[in-house]
């Protein structure tokens, strides 16, 4: 039976909302169904909401962002969910997939008790499923939601960047803190590890000033030049982040960013034997969402898209398209909503954490089992550039 299937992208855009959105033409031409594209998240569902008819040739899957274009916009927040399903009913769509992070997935599966609804996931953060189970190895194939999709390409892109700002760490004898986004979950930060940074501080370890200080000063001497990437979403000792600004988006959360020049500032203060024109700090952010997708994001995304709509075509709403680890590979699931978004008793997603099994607080570095864990996405972990002894002597 034909369906009419609406679809819409929410949150942060990422590299490869266009692969899932071709994923999902692609089917729907397949399937003999009907796409219609809603513009703008879930504003494009609300009265005044903006649509349009999609076709797999409008889609250019290797290309960033979102045709559909993306904003946070928060129906449960202001009671809009019942309008959402009425204009839903009006355009006569059948079945919709919301593609989203978890503010996204949080209106859906509030939106899913009265429509018909399945989702993909997307966010550079990584931070919707959850971890393989505590205690002892990590059991790679545990984990709900290897990865969503978009964070292959942003991870890629931060590695590349701490990879090339050595050259000038190296030039000018520099101590830079990079700084990643990802909130309030560390896997954007701990993906820099491809690109051989000497110390990485992640959101779910509080900032230890003096221990880091102590660990600056000693590689510094050691080294004479240093790359630290610290997370946006470091905090202090009492819980709060480091900086994050006065405005709130519609969901509450006051953006981060800035904590690098803060960071920089603090190290510059207990460390005065280094000069302190040598700290510089350096913030990526919008640089690490934007931009086309790396192979492997794209093609998981086309996939999950797919599987989205064969889910409607079985009648499998609430459902989620993942992306699982399995004993073949990297492979796209359709998984039970309850089973990939843990939610408070607000319903609101509970956002996956960084398992600190894949990162040395000690060391401030990647640990074997976060290598395990990025190896089915990046390979195994390159060798880092070496300078040559230049044999340097006094006049
Ligand atoms: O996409 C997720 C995210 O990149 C966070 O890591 C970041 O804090 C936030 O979005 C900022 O996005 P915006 O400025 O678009 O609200």
């Amino acid at each position: 039976m034909s369906k009419r299937i609406g679809v819409l992208t929410g949150g942060g855009d990422t590299p490869a909302l266009n692969a899932t959105l071709k994923g999902i033409a692609l089917e729907c031409e397949e399937l003999g169904f009907e796409l219609i594209g809603l513009m703008q998240g879930w504003a494009g569902v609300l009265k005044q909401g903006l649509y349009c008819h999609l076709v797999p040739g409008m889609i250019d899957e290797n290309r960033g962002g979102t045709i559909l274009q993306s904003s946070r916009t928060n129906l449960r927040a202001s009671g809009q969910i019942g309008e959402a399903i009425e204009n839903l009913k009006k355009l006569e769509i059948d079945a919709l997939i919301p593609i989203g992070g978890d503010d996204t997935l949080s209106v859906g599966s509030e939106l899913s008790n009265d429509f018909a609804t399945t989702f993909v996931t997307k966010t550079i953060d990584n931070d919707v499923g959850s971890n393989a189970p505590e205690g002892g190895s990590v059991d790679y194939l545990q984990l709900v939601n290897y990865f969503c999709p978009g964070f292959p390409s942003a991870a890629n892109r931060i590695a590349e960047y701490v990879r090339d700002i050595r050259t000038t760490a190296y030039s000018h004898n520099r101590i830079i803190f990079v700084e990643a986004m990802g909130r309030y979950a560390g896997w954007l930060t701990l993906a820099s590890a491809y690109g051989h940074p000497d110390l990485i501080l992640v959101p779910e370890i509080k900032y230890e000033p003096d221990n880091l200080a102590a660990c600056i000063e000693k590689k510094y001497r050691q080294v004479g030049n240093l790359v630290v990437v610290v997370s946006e979403g470091i905090t202090g000792e009492d819980g709060k982040l480091l900086t994050e600004s006065e405005e709130l988006d519609s969901f509450g959360h006051a953006r981060p960013g800035g904590c690098s020049e803060l960071i920089a500032q603090d190290m510059k203060e207990r460390l005065p034997s280094i000069s302190s024109s040598n700290l510089r700090h350096q913030v990526l952010a919008y640089m690490q969402r934007c931009g086309n997708p790396i192979p492997i994001d794209r093609d998981t995304a086309i996939q999950a898209g797919r599987l989205a709509v064969q889910a409607i075509k079985n009648d499998k709403i609430n459902h989620v398209a993942t992306i699982m680890r399995t004993e073949n590979g990297i492979e796209p699931q359709l998984l039970h909503l309850e089973r990939v978004l843990k939610r408070d008793e607000d319903g609101r997603v509970i956002r996956r954490s960084l398992d600190l099994r894949f990162y040395n607080a000690e060391s401030f570095r990647i640990s074997e089992a976060g290598i395990e864990y990025f190896r089915p996405i990046f390979g195994n972990l390159p060798e880092s550039f070496q300078y040559p002894d230049l044999n340097i002597q006094y006049i």
